[in-house]
């Protein structure tokens, strides 16, 4: 950052895994099982791969081709592109921002059942559990007045953890933690899957990422299901690429890096999804459910379906169970610090920041707004702030960076950089993809996410996306009017 020397990867495989590690997330654990099998199981991996490589490795080549090209920070980027450019990249960093606040409650939700899973004091109903004990869960949202202790010293817990991490240089914080945490994780997720694998029932399970749904590939809704989750996955639009990729040192290939880091990512959700389906199978076959009513998204797979499967698994549940949390909080972790990297690096670029100073800064105000979700309300705000972040405003981002980097800038540039020293070439056909077939399958994802956010909204969550719209104009644009302490900030790069 500005005022030390400019920060650099100490070698390419550091570089992978920090953007390995920024791409498996809880996307990759608890969204992908849901999302696969709702849309057409064993045929779902038809769209999926076609999103993979037509969209997903377009655009991460995108963000990778500029913050190479241009070496700095989003908002200075944007600023240079064109100067009335600047609050779009304080807005894409916002949204970022956001979406990291309630990131991080879930995270800390993980952690607390890290430390739950040794003595399993969910007991026999952990749906009850969960809402009552964990989140002291209240219906109306008067219930923002009352804090949840434990959830609360969680939430700053993964804060000050995140603090530790990016506060170091470049190499010491995120470099060591990625390549420290991104091995274990898939130690983790092997034993996982080797192990679901012996449980009785588990061909139930697995059998179901096999078993096509043919009928499926004819419905758009499967296309759309399959880009937003590689959107999701591959954290598209969040700047994450392209911050990190402006710190690669002179005659990285760009393109070769692409795809090593598209491929692990998804090779990794597929590979633990047959872990999960696994472990769902054996549930079925033990309590004689049906195996839809298991395969839910998100905290209920996590926090309700997978301590049920404790419950009844015997001892090796003692083992299995603290991993698998384990998992989810490595996976969050190495997430976190990548979303705040780019939101960091404008703001010290911008103000002179110190790497320290910027981080501390950061993770206050993050402290200060992850509070909200550890009120009695919490975990119904969080709902409203992920479907309004996810299904809106970040498809908003990636469309904005399309329409920057594809039609503002001079795309034919990023052609010339990304071919410079990749083994394997882009050409025309990428240009084709970033300016008009990418433009228009987010906004087919946007209007069905628009159209599900508005259908299931109440006065409260429609209230809440109101605040949330109007932080998201003024907060950008009064970051943009600020003036810059570091005078270079405004120079040609
Ligand atoms: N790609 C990561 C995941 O799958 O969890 C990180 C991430 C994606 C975080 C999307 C937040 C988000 F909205």
């Amino acid at each position: 950052m500005t005022k030390e020397k400019k920060s650099e990867w100490n070698s390419n495989i550091t570089f992978i895994l920090a953007m390995i590690g920024s791409a498996v997330g809880l996307g990759n654990i608890w969204r992908f099982p849901n999302v696969l099998y709702s849309n057409g199981e064993g045929s779902f991996m038809i769209p999926y791969i076609v999103s993979l490589f037509l969209l997903g490795i377009s655009f991460v080549l995108v963000e990778y081709a500029v913050g190479y090209k241009f070496k700095t920070s989003l908002s200075k980027i944007l600023f240079k592109v064109q100067q009335k450019l600047e609050p779009a990249g304080w807005f894409i960093l916002l949204i970022v921002f956001l979406i990291t606040t309630y990131y991080v409650c879930v995270v800390g939700w993980d952690l607390i059942y890290v430390i739950l899973s040794f003595t399993k004091v969910w007991g026999s109903n952990p749906d009850l559990f969960f809402s009552n004990n964990v989140l002291h869960s209240t219906d109306s949202i008067t219930g923002i007045f009352t804090i949840v202790p434990t959830v609360l010293i969680s939430i700053i817990s993964i804060w000050f953890i995140t603090w530790l991490i990016i506060q170091r240089d470049l190499n010491e914080g995120i470099g060591k933690v990625s390549r420290v945490l991104l091995p274990l994780l898939c130690i983790i997720v092997v034993v996982i899957v080797i192990f679901s694998l012996t449980l009785p029932g588990a061909s139930i399970g697995y059998m179901q990422i096999f078993t096509p749904d043919w009928n499926a590939l004819t419905n758009l809704n499967v296309w759309l299901a399959a880009f937003g989750q590689i959107v999701f996955s591959l954290s598209l639009g969040m700047a994450i690429a392209l911050t990190y990729a402006s710190y690669l040192p002179d005659k990285a290939k760009l393109v070769d890096n692409a795809l090593i880091v598209a491929f692990s990512n998804s090779g990794f959700e597929v590979f633990n999804s047959i872990g999960i389906f696994s472990i769902l199978g054996f549930m079925a076959l033990s309590t004689g459910l049906n195996f839809n009513q298991l395969v839910t998204e998100g905290s209920g797979l996590a926090f309700i379906v997978f301590p049920q499967v404790f419950n009844i698994m015997g001892p090796s549940s003692q083992i299995i169970g603290p991993l698998f949390f384990l998992c989810i909080l490595f996976a969050g972790i190495t997430s976190i610090i990548a979303l705040l990297e780019g939101v960091c690096y404008s703001i010290s670029e911008k103000f002179d920041f110190s790497r320290k100073k910027t981080a501390t800064i950061v993770c206050i105000v993050g402290v200060l707004i992850s509070s909200i979700f550890a009120t009695g309300a919490g975990s119904m705000i969080l709902g409203v702030f992920d479907a309004f972040l996810n299904n809106f405003a970040l498809l908003f981002a990636v469309l904005l960076e399309c329409i920057i980097f594809g039609w503002i800038y001079d795309f034919d540039k990023l052609i010339d950089t990304l071919n410079e020293y990749s083994r394997i070439k882009v050409g025309k056909t990428w240009k084709t993809v970033i300016k008009f077939i990418l433009p228009i399958c987010i906004i087919g994802l946007w209007i069905q996410g628009v159209y599900t956010t508005l259908k299931d909204g109440n006065p409260v969550s429609l209230t809440i996306m109101t605040i949330l719209t109007i932080v998201l104009i003024i907060v950008p644009i009064i970051f943009t009017k600020l003036p810059a302490k570091s005078k270079n900030y405004y120079e040609d790069i």
